[in-house]
């Protein structure tokens, strides 16, 4: 077992091992003193974990209610953030009891704002299953819905009391999912560690992760294995992102500067994401935009071809889609549907948006990145990959 400590305006443990879920409540009881805790989460993940979830809390003498919300990005929503409140509001949570978010990074970013916002903010348990949230989302106060015109239009800042994260349960998840996450892990390489990004871009390291989603689900054997081999190498691969992010979040928590790096492909990911109607996943939309960002990089005369050909290759390994081509045929749709002129429109809601430019996050080399403000038109050249 790891435990990072995150020293932010709050100070609170990530607790990352193997097979911990059924000790959440304990674990919980540790770090908070609420009598009831709501738990949330997605169709998918409450047919899987909830019972354990509760029984554990139930056991450490946390009374629990529970509500579960359709599958997918679409239900991180305005009507489904007050379905939730109401939710709770029916149920009586009071301010000194606790939202409990069991799931990806949708139940994350949606049971973190009710959080955030319920009775003027009540304790959060983030509680990530898949490995986006394990390593990005359940760590650094970031939650949020979707508006019709943009992705996370409508969010707050609001840490958690406690992060606890099974690697277990990522062998029930889809591999497409565990692939998605793959996109956040590889950004911290890009960002901030270099060494991180060298044992990502090993064959063997490739190999080894990828056996690990569905591992259970499909072959019985195979999972004893994977449990065996990869339990504390996947737990170190996560504890390593958790440090980079609580790294960067007690810098800077509020976004002022540092935490802007781990926008890096992001700019890219919501305009895909948008025009995509969200059919293609964060993960793989990062995967693309991690690309496109280095290769204008390149263009701009900032990084080195080696730097894009080794970003290009990691990304192919992994499985993510490397350019807007492969993103349109992994989406099944034409490629003209995301043209750069769209892309530039879509990526015009992003939040990031300020007086008429953006920060975009280019890499120099591997392990290091820089901001570089740019304008429409040097939004329409980034998505075109050429500079304007
Ligand atoms: P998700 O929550 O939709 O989960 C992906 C899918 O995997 C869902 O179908 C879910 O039901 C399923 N799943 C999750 N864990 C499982 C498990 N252990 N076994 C079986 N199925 C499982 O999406 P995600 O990829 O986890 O997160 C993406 C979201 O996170 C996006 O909305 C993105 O904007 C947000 N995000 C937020 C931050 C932040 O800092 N707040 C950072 C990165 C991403
Ligand atoms: N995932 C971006 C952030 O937490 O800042």
């Amino acid at each position: 077992m790891k435990i990072i400590n995150v020293n932010a305006s709050e100070k609170y443990n990530v607790v990352i091992g193997s097979g911990i879920l059924k000790d959440a409540g304990s674990l919980t009881a540790s770090a908070i003193k609420s009598k009831t805790a709501a738990i949330i989460c997605d169709s998918n993940v409450g047919a899987i974990y909830a019972s354990t979830v509760e029984e554990s809390f139930k056991k450490a003498g946390i009374n629990t209610v529970k509500y579960i919300f359709p599958a997918g990005e679409t239900s991180k929503c305005p009507e489904q953030y007050i379905k939730l409140l109401e939710f709770l509001a029916e149920n009586h949570l009071t301010r000194k009891d606790a939202i409990v978010a069991v799931g990806g990074g949708v139940t994350g970013d949606l049971a973190g704002f009710a959080a955030a916002t319920y009775l003027r903010g009540i304790s959060l348990v983030q509680i990530p299953t898949s490995l986006l949230a394990a390593v990005d989302s359940s760590v650094g106060g970031k939650n949020g819905i979707d508006l019709t015109a943009g992705k996370n239009l409508a969010g707050a800042f609001y840490q958690p009391d406690i992060v606890i994260c099974d690697v277990e349960a990522f062998k029930t998840l889809p591999k497409k999912e565990f692939i998605s996450g793959m996109a956040e892990v590889i950004k911290y390489g890009v960002i901030s560690d270099k060494e991180l990004f060298d044992i990502l871009a090993s064959e063997d390291t490739a190999k080894r992760l990828m056996e690990i989603p569905e591992s259970y689900v499909n072959i019985k054997e195979k999972n004893e294995r994977c449990k065996e081999l990869d339990r504390e190498f996947i737990e170190e691969i996560v504890a390593r992102c958790v440090a980079a992010k609580a790294h960067i979040v007690e810098e800077d928590e509020f976004e002022g500067g540092l935490r802007k790096l781990l926008n890096y492909g992001h700019t890219a990911a919501h305009a895909i994401e948008k025009l995509t109607d969200y059919e293609i996943t964060h993960g793989e939309a990062v995967g693309a935009g991690m690309v496109i960002a280095v290769e204008y990089a390149e263009a701009m005369g900032k990084c080195s071809k080696e730097t894009v050909e080794k970003i290009k290759k990691i990304i192919d390994m992994y499985k993510l889609p490397g350019s807007i081509e492969v993103t349109a045929e992994y989406w099944g749709k034409e490629r003209e549907l995301l043209a750069a002129d769209k892309l530039t429109n879509a990526a015009l809601s992003d939040k990031k948006v300020a007086n008429g430019s953006i920060d975009l996050i280019l890499p120099e080399e591997i392990g290091q990145c820089v901001i570089e403000n740019v304008d429409t038109a040097g939004l329409k050249g980034f998505f075109e990959g050429k500079v304007i």
